[in-house]
């Protein structure tokens, strides 16, 4: 059954097990104490979890320069304590997906080494050089302002080498037939060690052209078909979500027409469009976005996620749209980053304003796709702007009002703890949110649980809903016989709604409330009125709530005409 598409329907939630729980009390967060998490997560409702990378690593780059694929850094724990947390999960019917990061490696990785020590030696062509400096060294860095180039010159090699990311991580030549082998056995292992996927890093990059005469980088998509069906063969329901902020035009190209290559991809267009939508009341470019990424295959899906563990990139926004989002949510240089992003976290930008933070997750939760949450977004977690670039949204959970918010026992984390100001740990934490009803993290543990009941999001086909007033965003779907309506004022004044369902007959006359008791009656016109108060969201379902006696089992059923 198609229905068997497990990534469709879910919610994922992305963590970094350094940051999480630190059994052993050196300050690390390890897989011990994420183990000892997963009733949490289980608790919380999410389906599947995204671990960022937790190889060996010198950790310049936060796990993203690996220096063994094949093992678990020492810090975190062992390849046993890995398949403990698998199997944890399997149990709890959570699913996990791994960082694969295969367009650098770090420059401590023997591969580099042994590359670097001689222009024979058996992994030089692993790695991408130049015997002078190319003229293109100083475009295409992905770092501005903190990379200087993406050519440097490595005494040992007498030679250039390539990075698209800082100087530590020298690019793989993934047009080698040899690397292509490697990435594969890589997949292979981790598959067989309980995952179920894969979050694959900065894919456009992993399958350009590179080298010093290319000018123009070229993505050759045939090597996504390649991963995708050895992921298969291996194991039929793997993933693998594709971390490509590229154009709708290209969409497809990732997707492929079939639905062969790349099973997800993060919707940073969308995620751009959204804050903007924020900023500016105006829903306008969103819907836009949203219709530019319609087209995807039946069995493809949308990663929708607010903020991650880089900065927000507003790369793809006007100028004018960009200076938009800055202003009202990152207007200090020190929140800025790269000259295209905010480093923030979520609550902070948006003031810590409860009526926002749950109008930015009724939005990612009801936008066509699957949505992705960032550990401590749940209870509305904040920023050390004093650490560097994106760590300053990478510091320990916060769990309790113990020391260092209950992350570790030892005194010194490897993050500082926020222990100051509105966000301190001793005013947002989980201990403290679990025993209040109305906190954040409950809000969020129901707005997921009702999310999981609507697979029409996840599933159907959506129209954007005519109300003739830009700060109102309204959305239907329609999925096996049923349709589902969702209503968002992103203005900070109450607004008055107007629209018709846009169903035949008397079709879209009732709206019966999910989330409160406050239904909908069409007016003898077929409009519907709603008063929404500031920032305000409705999700409603068409019709009544004999849904689940209404739904089809097949797709292509006409509403008005049920099997
Ligand atoms: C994208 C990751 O999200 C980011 O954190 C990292 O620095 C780069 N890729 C390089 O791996
Ligand atoms: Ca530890």
């Amino acid at each position: 059954m198609i229905d068997d598409l497990w990534y469709k329907n879910g919610v994922f939630y992305c963590l970094s097990v350094g940051t999480y729980m630190d059994a052993n009390g050196d300050g690390i967060g390890d897989f011990k104490g994420l183990l000892r998490r997963l009733d949490y997560l289980h608790g919380l409702g999410v389906t599947a979890i995204w671990l960022m990378p937790f190889q060996p690593s010198p950790g310049k780059d936060d796990g993203y320069d690996i220096s063994d694929y094949y093992g678990v850094d020492p810090r975190y724990g062992t390849l046993g304590d890995f398949v403990e947390f698998t199997h944890g999960c399997r149990q709890r019917g959570i699913r996990v997906i791994v960082d694969l990061v295969v367009n650098h490696t770090s420059d401590a990785h023997p591969w580099f080494r042994d590359a670097r020590s001689s222009p024979d030696s058996q992994h030089r062509d692993w790695y991408v050089w130049a015997d002078k400096r190319p003229a293109s060294a100083s475009k295409g860095m992905v770092f501005p302002g903190v990379q200087k180039s993406t050519w440097t010159h490595d005494k040992e090699a007498k030679a250039w080498f390539f990075h698209r990311f800082y100087d530590f991580q020298p690019d793989l030549n993934t047009s080698n037939p040899y690397v292509q082998a490697e990435i594969l056995k890589i997949m292979g292992f981790w598959i067989q060690l309980g995952v179920s996927g894969f979050r694959m890093d900065a894919v456009p990059f992993v399958i350009s052209t590179k080298g010093a005469k290319v000018t123009t980088p070229v993505e050759q998509y045939d090597m996504l078909r390649s991963l995708r069906e050895f992921l298969q063969w291996r194991q039929g329901n793997a993933i693998i979500l594709a971390e490509a902020n590229v154009l709708p035009e290209t969409d497809m190209e990732y997707f492929g027409k079939d639905g062969d290559r790349m099973h997800m991809m993060f919707n940073f267009h969308v995620n751009q469009n959204l804050f903007y939508a924020m900023a500016s009341a105006d829903s306008r470019p969103l819907a836009k976005a949203l219709k530019a990424t319609r087209p995807r295959p039946a069995s493809a899906q949308w990663g929708l996620f607010l903020r991650n563990h880089d900065e927000l990139d507003l790369g793809r926004l006007t100028k004018a749209q960009r200076a938009v989002v800055f202003k009202s949510f990152g207007p200090d240089k020190n929140m800025q980053l790269y000259d295209r992003g905010i480093r923030r976290r979520l609550a902070p930008m948006l003031g810590g304003d409860r009526r926002r933070l749950e109008l930015a997750y009724s939005l990612m939760c009801t936008l066509p796709g699957t949505p992705v949450i960032r550990y401590g977004d749940e209870i509305g977690m904040g920023d050390n702007l004093d650490l560097p670039e994106r760590n300053c949204a990478r510091t320990p959970m916060q769990w309790s009002m113990e020391p260092q918010a209950g992350f570790t026992k030892g005194d010194k984390p490897c993050s500082p703890v926020i222990d100051e100001g509105p966000y301190g740990y001793e005013h947002i934490n989980v201990a403290k949110q679990r025993r209040d009803p109305n906190s954040m993290l409950n809000w969020t543990e129901r707005i997921i649980r009702m999310r999981k009941e609507v697979p029409e999001i996840g599933w159907g086909d959506f129209s954007v809903i005519a109300t003739r007033d830009p700060a109102i965003l309204a959305i239907r779907y329609d999925w096996r016989n049923n349709s589902v309506l969702f209503v968002h004022n992103l203005d900070e004044k109450p607004r008055e709604a107007s629209f018709s369902v846009g169903l035949a007959g008397d079709e879209g006359k009732h709206l019966i409330n999910l989330l409160s008791e406050d239904h909908s009656e069409a007016n003898n016109r077929g409009k519907h009125t709603l008063m929404l108060e500031a920032y305000g969201y409705r999700w409603y379902r068409v019709g009544g709530l004999d849904y689940l006696l209404k739904r089809s089992d097949i797709d292509g059923v006409n509403a008005n005409h049920p099997e």
